[in-house]
């Protein structure tokens, strides 16, 4: 099979790295790629948000199987027009992509079906949210409906803060049409947690779970980021967390998506806030979450591509996810500054010299005259398996020693439980 990945992160390198294991693939090729992906794969000069591109060079090239890592090119009907052409894909549709693309859509979804959520409203009009903020208890969070880079989300803990969030976000465009509606909701408390999970448009079958950092700094301190670390499995899912979400959000989200005849296929990525062995949805993203896949992936025993290929057809059974026991932890190298503006092009070393176990993904770097470069925020994700989170923990901290660039930074408290 010829085989095209459409993405350039930690998360696209995670799933070429599995794909390219599989015996059914004869051929890879990834879109845009980066630094790291064009050592398994051959890279494409497409950007993953240029859709006619991507379908005429599928077509072109005789690609049997698509997968679509980020959500904006799914939101914008990557899948639908592939499938248009006859082209297999791994993703949901447009339609289902509307779970990561509106948030009120997917809150309507969530109250209509009874799945736990926080309190909220949506709302068309500044003026009419302002006037109405007195009736949410602060913090209050204000959300833009629409796909916002990870940055839509302000937690504001007085009504002045909430009504200048909703002012620059319905007024100023602050996330240009992303903010045109917004859900206004209460705050949760307790403990994050995500739970990725394939779904074939008949079943929702969760991976292994993960556990994500996600702000800059130690003892999470600094801004809200993409993600600086993670580690699988995450003990908060204890059996009777797993039976309540079972109960209350998987059966629930599949009742929903039959009586919506929304047919999903691909991966549902559910954000949760655990309180006492029960959760809430904070929201679904429609894609594998990044870096969480660089530790899920990893310990993945069965073949990526038939998994994938089952989803399609409709037929996978839980009995297909096979998992390794070995724990696996991620640390996400970045850019000094990173979230907020970082250089570019800066060398990396040292590459070669970590040891033969350690799976280094590549999130932001490009290739140019034989050096590897930096080209991102996160720069890498040094990932390593081990009998126990220690070991694996002990492992990647030891080798990211090796590791140089300018300005080097990254978490030095990921795993440490
Ligand atoms: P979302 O994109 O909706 O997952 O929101 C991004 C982040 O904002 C989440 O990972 C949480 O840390 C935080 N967040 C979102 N909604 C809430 C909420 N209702 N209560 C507390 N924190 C929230
Ligand atoms: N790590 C969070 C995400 O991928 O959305």
């Amino acid at each position: 099979m010829k085989v095209l990945v459409v993405g350039s992160g930690g998360r696209e390198h995670a799933i070429c790295m599995k794909i390219e294991e599989s015996s059914k693939v004869s051929k890879l090729y990834c879109a845009p790629g980066n630094g790291g992906i064009a050592q398994i794969a051959q890279c494409v000069d497409i950007k993953a948000e240029d859709l006619d591109k991507i379908v005429e060079f599928s077509v072109y090239s005789g690609i049997d199987l698509v997968v679509v890592g980020p959500e904006a090119p799914l939101v914008a009907g990557l899948v639908d027009k592939l499938n248009e052409k006859g082209i297999k894909a791994f993703g949901p549709t447009k339609r289902g992509a509307l779970f990561e693309g509106s948030k009120s859509f997917s809150k309507d979804f969530m109250e209509k079906y009874s799945i736990p959520t926080a309190k909220y409203k949506v709302y068309t009009n500044s003026q009419k949210a302002i006037e109405e903020l007195n009736s949410f208890q602060t913090p209050i969070v204000v959300k833009a409906d629409g796909l916002a880079a990870g940055k839509g989300v302000l937690i504001c803990e007085t009504i002045e803060e909430a009504e200048e969030a909703i002012k620059n976000i319905m007024d100023e465009k602050q996330f240009g049409n992303a903010g045109n509606r917004i859900v206004i909701e209460e705050f949760l408390r307790g403990t994050e947690a995500s739970l990725l999970c394939f779904v074939d448009g008949k079943n929702i079958i969760p991976m292994e779970s993960a556990r994500d950092y996600k702000k800059a700094f130690d003892g999470d301190k600094g801004l809200n980021t993409g993600g600086m670390g993670c580690f699988s499995p995450n003990p908060i899912f204890t059996e009777e967390l797993k039976k309540y979400i079972k109960e209350h959000i998987l059966d629930k989200t599949l009742k929903g998506f039959i009586s919506e005849k929304i047919d999903f296929k691909g991966v549902l990525f559910i954000g949760l806030m655990v309180e006492n062995n029960e959760a809430k949805v904070l929201e679904y993203n429609t894609r594998f979450g990044d870096p969480e896949t660089e530790v899920v992936l990893p310990r993945l025993k069965s073949d990526l591509v038939d998994i994938m290929l089952k989803c399609i057809e409709g037929n996978l059974r839980e009995e297909d996810l096979k998992w390794k026991e070995e724990k696996c932890v991620t640390v996400v190298l970045a850019s000094g500054g990173y979230p907020e503006n970082y250089e570019k092009g800066k060398e990396i070393t040292g590459l070669d010299k970590v040891d033969e176990d350690i799976i280094v993904f590549h999130g932001g770097t490009r290739l140019s005259e034989g050096k590897v470069l930096t080209d991102g925020g996160r720069v890498l994700a040094v990932t390593a398996l081990g009998r126990t989170l220690e070991e694996a923990r002990y492992k990647v901290y030891n080798n990211i020693n090796k590791i140089k660039f300018d300005k080097i930074q990254y978490r030095k408290d990921i795993a440490r439980i």
